[in-house]
């Protein structure tokens, strides 16, 4: 597996392997790998010559000094994992290679990232959409692979590669949980064992509105899961949205022409934790 740190190293790699005919697959990610990254990597050396795995704690993407200081960061069992899945390449940048100077792009993406994630986290989505289009002009992937536990950030990358005409196929990839249902994210570790128990009524609060969203009252089932939810110790849901998956639009009643999914942010103690489920 060959590990990359600098923009010239990789784009001369990359550009063998192209003058090769081999296409290549990109998992971005910012590194502190579980399960769920490894199933992308797993997908992408299925579906492409060659995988490359960024990892990059990509500080501008990050709206609290804080968060980005706690946020996991293990490269030596990262390289391991990804080693014993096969993949081809990592691309580890330090900042400085990314941005050697700042990066002030501005993008119009709209209502996709004014809510939710968006409203809560200022300058979030841009920090994503700057550092994704880095990667893509670097990398110049076929596909690249994204986890839909963002399904936020997922509708704001394919609408950055609508608006930019980027000729990368945007690959889906189905959440990945733990046995208890909470999502593999890789903030997990940061739980105590105690808030690590209550974590799973996350999910257990999605498939319950799931079930009981054709015979409610959309706001009457929405403010009593946040009453549930925050009847936990130490829990306290940021937003539950129910919204029309395309324009991220929340719904008054549902119907059944368009998709609509459950979006949901909580804070349990100093760790925040999202997760979504489809509803129709
Ligand atoms: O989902 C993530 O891990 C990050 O937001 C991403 C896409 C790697 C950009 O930094």
């Amino acid at each position: 597996m060959g590990f990359i740190k600098t923009i010239s190293s990789l784009k001369q790699k990359l550009s063998e392997e192209k003058s090769h005919g081999r296409n290549i697959g990109l998992v971005p990610t910012m590194g502190a790998l579980h399960a769920g990254h490894l199933e992308l990597v797993r997908r992408s050396i299925i579906e492409n010559d060659r995988t490359v795995v960024s990892i990059f704690v990509n500080p501008i993407q990050f709206n609290k000094k804080e968060d980005l200081s706690k946020y996991p960061r293990d490269l030596v069992s990262d390289l391991e994992k990804l080693k014993s899945v096969g993949c081809d390449y990592v691309f580890a940048p330090e900042t400085n290679e990314m941005y050697p100077e700042p990066d002030l792009t501005q993008f119009e993406f709209g209502q996709l990232d004014k809510v939710m994630e968006g409203k809560f986290r200022p300058g979030h989505f841009s920090g994503v959409a700057i550092v994704v289009k880095k990667l893509f002009e670097v990398i110049e992937p076929a596909q690249a692979y994204f986890g839909e536990k963002d399904f936020q950030q997922l509708a704001v990358i394919n609408k950055l590669v609508e608006i930019e005409k980027i000729p990368i196929k945007i690959i889906p990839c189905k959440t990945v949980r733990e046995e208890d249902g909470l999502a593999m994210s890789s903030r997990n570790v940061r739980l105590t064992k105690s808030e690590r128990a209550i974590a799973p009524q996350i999910y257990h609060t999605l498939i319950n509105i799931k079930k009981r969203i054709v015979r409610s009252n959309v706001s009457e089932l929405i403010r009593s899961s946040i009453n549930l939810l925050n009847n936990n110790d130490g829990l306290t849901v940021e937003y539950l949205e129910i919204v029309d998956a395309k324009t991220l639009i929340p719904i008054e009643t549902p119907n059944k022409t368009n998709e609509i999914i459950a979006c949901i942010a909580v804070n349990l103690g100093n760790v925040r934790l999202i997760d979504n489920l489809k509803l129709s």
